[in-house]
């Protein structure tokens, strides 16, 4: 693994660089705080980098700060080096986005310690850049699906501030909003985009989505909370949904949330067998399914009080052949299961 080091103290530098490289680390050193940036703006950039606090050009806070502003940026893993000892320089240093904070002169076991928790963070960061581009290439594996995961989590986050949920349920939403079907990776595009009806094992494989996505995601740690709505995001209030065929409350609160905003998403986009509804239509559908008891009505009356602008605002890259739009079905047909269940 490749680690900076930014140090204007001649003596320190080399030493750091000497005891890194003896550890297995391959070491880039510079000796201030614009080179140690120009290096962490590069492609390829090191994962762990050691500032020293006081630099010329630009202090190591000052180049942590830089690289937290810029939220593109790969992350790195940050240790503020620094001969400033006490409580409050450490609360400045990690202030301006370090991750930890290490006093001059270092002891060689505790730097060793606090390297390999660093580099442990790093390996689950990589880990979840991995999954989410996952995530990111199912959206691209059909036309009719393009920035789907994106616009469920604006909708589950418009309902989710209406709801007043809190901001760790509003977290955790977001991120499984984007994960909600990552395990459609494991089916094929040519029954993602078949036009015609589905045959009951193309059905079948479609319906693997969730487990397959769970499957996925178990073994990240730091994602493991957004199993349920992974699992879930296709159960029905009235028992009717997959994998597990729960009902009424055994479906927690959030993965209802994300259901209706992935409902709606799927029948505001145009899909391989029909044009997308509109906005009044789609929503028509929402409340119709609330009164048949598949999907939970006070969220669903939520829903439908987001403001019709702000909805369109949401749905932007919404793939629609307006023209060919539907009109809402006649109201005493039921909605098309395929409407609810291919999303
Ligand atoms: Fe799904």
């Amino acid at each position: 693994m490749k680690i900076l080091i930014a140090d204007d103290n001649h003596f320190y530098r080399c030493a750091l660089q000497a005891m890194l490289s003896e550890w297995g680390y391959e070491v880039v050193a510079v000796a201030d705080g614009q080179a140690a940036w120009d290096i962490l703006q590069s492609e390829q950039s090191p994962k762990i980098a050691i500032l020293d606090w006081m630099m010329p050009k630009i202090d190591g806070l000052d180049v942590c700060r830089r690289l937290r502003a810029n939220p593109s940026h790969e992350p790195t893993y940050v240790i503020i080096l620094t001969s400033r000892e006490g409580k409050s320089n450490a609360v400045t240093a990690l202030d301006s986005g370090a991750d930890d904070y290490v006093t001059k002169p270092f002891d060689r076991g505790e730097l060793s310690a606090r390297l390999r928790v660093g580099r442990r963070i790093v390996s689950l960061q990589t880990s979840e850049i991995v999954v989410y581009s996952f995530a990111q290439a199912v959206d691209g594996k059909s036309p009719y699906t393009k920035g789907h995961s994106d616009r469920v989590k604006r909708y589950a986050l418009a309902l989710a501030t209406r709801l007043g949920l809190s901001q760790i349920q509003i977290d955790l939403l977001r991120r499984g909003a984007v994960l909600h079907d990552i395990g459609k990776i494991a089916v094929p595009d040519a029954i993602l985009n078949k036009p015609g009806p589905l045959t009951p094992e193309e059905f079948q494989i479609i319906q693997s989505h969730p487990l397959q996505g769970v499957r996925m995601i178990e073994p990240l740690e730091s994602v493991r909370d957004t199993i349920p709505l992974i699992r879930w995001h296709h159960e029905r209030l009235d028992g009717k949904g997959y994998p597990d065929g729960l009902s009424g409350d055994q479906i927690p609160l959030l993965v209802r949330v994300l259901s209706i905003a992935d409902i709606y998403d799927a029948l505001n986009s145009d899909r391989p067998y029909r044009a997308g509804l509109s906005l009044e239509a789609s929503l028509a559908v929402l409340r119709k399914e609330a009164a048949g008891g598949g999907i939970d009505p006070d969220l669903v009356t939520a829903f439908c009080s987001i403001p019709p602008e702000q909805l369109v605002r949401l749905g932007s890259g919404v793939v629609a052949n307006r023209s060919a739009r539907t009109a809402l079905p006649d109201s005493s047909s039921p909605p098309s299961p395929e409407a609810l269940c291919l999303v």
